[in-house]
């Protein structure tokens, strides 16, 4: 990792304003994905520093939430300069533990910092309401205000945009938070928080607590348990966000869940192939295929099928498949061994049952957790990739004759994150954007993510919406206020 500032490499958990060692100095190793090889080792964070999170997450409450939304807003955007100061290497801290390509880290900066700058602006509009009063006597005002400590717990696959997306809104709400960071990526949000710190963010406001896989739930586990955490989002896989949302109805937490998606890419006869291949580039291979949003299942018309078939395959064989540190890069390895496992699987159980593939198929000759990127044609519903998120660099085609059948296809799954079409024609345009059941649409767009939109699913994806001017809401209680005994009593 070569850094222009080295201490941006942070070890040890951020609770209370101090950067603190796991009790008994227990440590775990955070790899770099493209070659396995160590690149540093992190706190291995248990009960006892979770509990000290949130100590100091609630203590520092009061005196955050006292703030003047201006006051917030200033530091908030003190901090989305420092992240912009610092870009260079937090892509390459993102690009060393996460392995995406240069390019799609220093993207990913501008995006988590996005939603710090966002969430700066939004700080100051934090308004609340007057309801036309029932009675002559009185006023009716609604007032917003935090939740209260915040437990935030973010995924590997982008480990600066999930959680500044979650800590920027939360602080600008006035909560503290208390964030566990996946297993794998650490680094790269230890590094915000040193940021943040050095915005002049108080000590306690944010905390960060860092654990093992073999840890994670004895650390979460004290944030369900406890009352004074009012409020969790998770951004995961669902089974995970099910167990969450379990385990909170004991204190009642207050809920965002942002998982796992299935997310169809229609390409209808009238659309423009060209600008379909390019959305399909964008919406399958970004990040080499892990991100929630990701086209899984690519569901394309009868009548253009082949063609779109034949120019996907062009396009996708001139990526260039490298690890980070090659400038051209544009598809990185995955993140771990299960991963490369899991679209192995997915591949040879749709060749097992019919599907041919028209580019990669395989691992790739650069070994490690590098994947061919893959399509597959003649795709059907019984194959497992129809049913689960394979989060890898695969395109499987599945052939559809018309828009109702695409429609019942493209909503025939539990999830409901994010869905795309191609189509020329208006009237198509709104009736599938309006049949799809779905959080998000794209429409003759593959890139749907952006701070200024509310990012967020239904059905087995979740709730909460995050980023847009509701970003806030999720943070937030409203209350109401009632003012009686207005009337003048002389009359
Ligand atoms: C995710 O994969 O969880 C988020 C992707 C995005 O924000 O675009």
């Amino acid at each position: 990792m070569k850094l222009e500032r080295l201490n941006l490499v942070e070890n040890n958990a951020l609770i209370n304003g101090a950067w603190t060692q796991e009790a008994s100095g227990r440590v775990f190793p955070v790899l770099n994905p493209a070659d396995g090889t160590l690149l540093t080792e992190v706190a291995d964070c248990g009960a006892v520093e979770a509990k000290a999170a949130v100590d100091a997450a609630n203590k520092a409450f009061p005196l955050w939430s006292g703030k003047l939304h201006k006051e917030r807003a200033q530091l908030l955007r003190r901090w989305f300069d420092l992240l912009m100061v610092h870009r260079e290497d937090l892509a390459r801290l993102i690009s060393s533990e996460q392995g995406k390509c240069m390019a799609e880290s220093r993207g990913e900066v501008d995006y988590g910092a996005a939603y710090v700058e966002w969430f700066a602006e939004e700080a100051k509009r934090d308004y609340g309401d007057v309801i036309p009063e029932p009675l002559k006597d009185r006023k009716v005002i609604v007032i917003r205000q935090p939740v209260g400590v915040v437990a935030c717990i973010t995924p590997w696959n982008f480990p600066i945009a999930m959680i500044a997306r979650k800590i920027a809104p939360a602080l600008a709400a006035g909560c503290t938070v208390v964030c566990k960071p996946a297993e794998d990526t650490p680094l790269s949000s230890l590094a915000i928080a040193k940021l943040a710190e050095e915005a002049g963010i108080p000590p306690g406001v944010i905390n960060i607590v860092p654990a093992s896989r073999q840890r994670a739930a004895e650390v979460v586990d004290v944030w369900l348990a406890d009352g004074r955490v009012r409020k969790l989002t998770f951004t995961g896989s669902t089974p995970v966000g099910k167990h969450l949302a379990r385990e909170s109805a004991n204190t009642l937490k207050r809920l965002s869940m942002e998982l796992g998606g299935n997310a169809p890419f229609i390409v209808f006869d009238d659309a423009d192939l060209d600008a379909a291949v390019e959305g399909a580039l964008v919406a399958k291979f970004r990040n080499s295929g892990q991100t929630c949003v990701c086209a899984n299942r690519l569901l394309v018309q009868d009548g253009v099928y082949d063609a779109f078939a034949a120019k996907l395959a062009l396009a996708v064989a001139k990526l260039k498949v490298a690890p980070a540190t090659d400038p051209d890069a544009e598809q990185g390895p995955l993140i771990n061994e299960k991963a490369i496992a899991k679209v192995e699987d997915h591949v040879q159980d749709a060749v097992s049952k019919g599907a041919k593939v028209l580019l990669g198929g395989k691992r790739h000759a650069l070994g490690g957790n590098f994947f061919e990127p893959t399509v597959l044609i003649d795709v059907t519903t019984e194959m497992k990739l129809c049913s689960e998120e394979t989060f890898g660099p695969l395109a499987p085609l599945f052939r559809f004759k018309t828009e109702a059948e695409a429609v019942a296809l493209a909503n025939d799954t539990p999830f409901g994150l994010a869905a795309y079409f191609y189509s020329k024609d208006l009237g198509r345009v709104w009736r599938v954007a309006e049949e799809l059941q779905v959080g998000m649409v794209g429409i003759n767009e593959g890139r749907i993510s952006t701070e200024v939109a509310p990012f967020g699913g239904i059905k087995e994806s979740g709730y909460g919406r995050e980023g847009s001017k509701y970003g806030m809401e999720d943070y937030q209680y409203i209350k109401y206020l009632c003012m009686g005994g207005l009337g003048d009593p002389t009359n």
